[in-house]
């Protein structure tokens, strides 16, 4: 089943003389890992926003096209619907938390939702191991680290377990090791859950690996897309919009124009030692 699929989709904030996207034609399967690329001011955050329903509900402006979520037309589902479906994190995590405690910030919201204590105590437990917060939640979300913090605005999410869950740059405020972490968290969530993640990142290097499908939004229109090993063919196409590939990748790609090689393109420096030392085997095989 399709998770998300837009139609000619397209917004212009009131006021504004030119479309933020336009055109855009997407289909992103259920329980798979999406990621969005592409340099700032192209529409990446109006996309996500109008695949949530923030868009146009909390914002004027023109709208054209349509966006369904599983099946149905984002604009006629409820917010609450809307918000049991999709949870979404920020940049800035600070803006979401209202109590005293961690743990209390994270039991609120399911007691909100009627869960028996059962439950509660069981998604509690998951949570916080998936974003490795068990050490925090004796704290108060205002006294922790920006990284921290993020890790318990995506557990909060994680927590109502919604069919989508929409990260916006979620480590753009955060230091490297900070960044690190949850590269580790999206790294859980792809494992142990059927959730499909859609994550707007400027991190290639690691967002990369991790993608089943990987989406360039140029100019607000989908520029390129595929799974990463299509992706990042044709290196100079992406460089000219502002995406560098992963290392391992561009250093593959060019030993591949030595003519040594000819499969697929490794994402990961850990995928590219196998071709590395194939190449190598054959070319020494070859000399002896
Ligand atoms: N609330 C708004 N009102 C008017 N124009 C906006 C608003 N938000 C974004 N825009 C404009 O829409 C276009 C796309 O912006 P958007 O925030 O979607 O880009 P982005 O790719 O997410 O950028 P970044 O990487 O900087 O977050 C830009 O020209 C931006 O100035
Ligand atoms: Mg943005």
């Amino acid at each position: 089943m399709k998770a998300v699929v837009t139609k000619d989709l397209g917004w212009k904030y009131s006021g504004r003389k030119r479309f933020a996207i336009e055109h855009v034609d997407l289909e992103i399967e259920e329980n798979t890992f999406v990621s969005i690329v592409g340099p700032n001011e192209h529409g990446k955050t109006t996309l996500v926003s109008c695949i949530k329903g923030l868009i146009p509900s909390s914002f004027h402006g023109v709208w054209r096209g349509s966006v369904e979520i599983f099946g149905q037309d984002v604009r006629k589902l409820s917010a609450q619907r809307l918000a049991q479906e999709i949870g979404f994190v920020f940049a800035d995590p600070e803006a979401q938390f209202t109590s005293m405690t961690v743990e209390e910030e994270l039991v609120f919201g399911l007691e909100n939702i009627g869960l028996p204590l059962g439950e509660v105590k069981e998604r509690l437990d998951w949570v916080s191991q998936i974003t490795m917060i068990g050490d925090l939640l004796d704290k108060s979300p205002y006294e922790i680290s920006g990284g921290q913090k993020q890790r318990v605005a995506i557990a909060s999410v994680l927590a109502m377990r919604p069919r989508i869950i929409i990260l916006d740059e979620p480590t753009s405020m955060l230091d490297p090791l900070g960044k690190d972490f949850i590269f580790e968290i999206l790294t859980n969530i792809k494992k142990e859950t059927e959730m499909t993640v859609i994550v707007v990142e400027h991190n290639i290097e690691q967002i990369a690996p991790l993608s089943d499908v990987m989406i360039l939004m140029y100019e607000g229109s989908i520029a390129k897309s595929g799974p990463p090993e299509v992706f990042f063919e044709n290196s100079d196409f992406l460089i000219e919009h502002g995406i560098q590939p992963p290392q391992a990748t561009a250093f593959i790609d060019n030993v591949r124009k030595l003519g040594d090689y000819n499969g697929p393109l490794p994402i990961s420096l850990e995928a590219s030692i196998p071709v590395l030392a194939n190449i190598l085997d054959h070319r020494l095989g070859g000399k002896g």
